[in-house]
């Protein structure tokens, strides 16, 4: 039987430098969409696919981000007391049970690869998901679920996968596909950001990863590569040189990607959007935005 997945590793030790000023002392992955921190969306998609363990691999000036975890009782208290039952109930849902929560430092950002690596004694000998706070996705079904259950029939590594432009290609790392068979393809090849007309296919790499512990074991071995950084997809690409399995998971869903200032407004929007409680007056505002915006054109 193929073991569960019970480990994810969030690797939040960018410095996350598009975000400046603002990521000089707030984390990025604590900035929030809506009321809630772009990291509570990571960890509820993660806990909806069954994930027990999560290891945060933070870095220098991320205290913000162990704090959101702990308990607080002087708000509970309040809320308690004011009668306030349903934000006491949301605030409840954000705590996490003793124990299940494990941070180890990346003390340089030597880059995605190198940070996945530094969780390796706590995933130990096991397959693991990782999670990338700063893609967002919108969907019915979380997406990392949607990847555990293909990944129950398929085993090895899969990646999360989507079309993109072919001009964008180069801003992500990119699948070359030995066989395509809808939802799934099989992966003959990985680039970390190709030239535009070097890109094997125009399926890019985002941020929701199952990787087996060879994966660990490749990431032992690899030096630098594209830009300096140690890059997770030579390390996956390293499993496919030797013969492994690994897939690519055209999710179902819409993601966002917060890293960027433009994806991160519009994932603003869309999830203003998504509450019933704001979708009138947001919706409203945009309209009339929008034809300020038309007729000053
Ligand atoms: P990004 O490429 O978005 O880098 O990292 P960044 O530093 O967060 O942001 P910019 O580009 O400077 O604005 C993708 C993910 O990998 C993590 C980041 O925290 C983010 O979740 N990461 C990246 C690390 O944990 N360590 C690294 O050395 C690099």
């Amino acid at each position: 039987m193929k073991k569960k997945i019970t480990k994810a590793i969030f690797p939040v030790a960018g410095l996350g430098t598009r975000f400046l000023p603002a990521t000089k002392s707030i984390p990025k992955e604590i900035m929030t969409l809506v009321d809630r921190p772009l990291i509570q969306y990571a960890i509820d998609e993660a806990r909806a696919a069954g994930i027990k363990e999560f290891i945060f691999v933070t870095s220098r000036g991320k205290s913000a981000l162990e704090d959101y975890f702990d308990h607080s009782p002087e708000l509970e208290n309040t809320l308690r007391k004011k009668g306030n039952l349903d934000m006491l109930e949301e605030l409840k849902s954000t705590n996490m049970d003793s124990g299940a929560i494990a941070y180890i430092r990346q003390h340089k950002a030597l880059g995605l690869g190198h940070a996945v690596w530094c969780a390796r004694r706590l995933v130990g000998n096991e397959p693991f998901a990782v999670i990338l706070p700063d893609d967002v996705i919108a969907a019915e079904k979380p997406c990392l679920q949607q990847m555990v259950e293909a990944h129950a029939e398929t085993g090895g590594c899969m990646v999360a996968a989507m079309e993109v432009p072919q001009e964008k290609a180069s801003a992500y790392g990119v699948l070359d596909i030995k066989e395509d068979m809808g939802r799934l393809v099989s992966v003959k090849g990985m680039v970390e950001k190709p030239s535009a007309d070097t890109a094997p296919s125009n399926l890019a790499v985002i941020g929701r990863y199952i990787l087996t512990p060879k994966v660990m074991q490749n990431l032992n071995r690899i030096k630098s590569g594209s830009g300096g950084e140690i890059q997770l997809t030579d390390a996956i690409a390293e499993e496919i040189a030797q013969g492994r399995d690994v897939f690519g998971y055209r999710f179902r869903g819409q993601r966002f990607d917060c890293g960027s200032k433009a994806g991160f407004l519009q994932a603003t929007v869309a999830f203003g959007l998504a509450r019933e409680e704001l979708r009138d007056e947001l919706g409203e505002y945009l309209s009339k935005l929008m034809s300020m915006r038309h007729a000053a054109q």
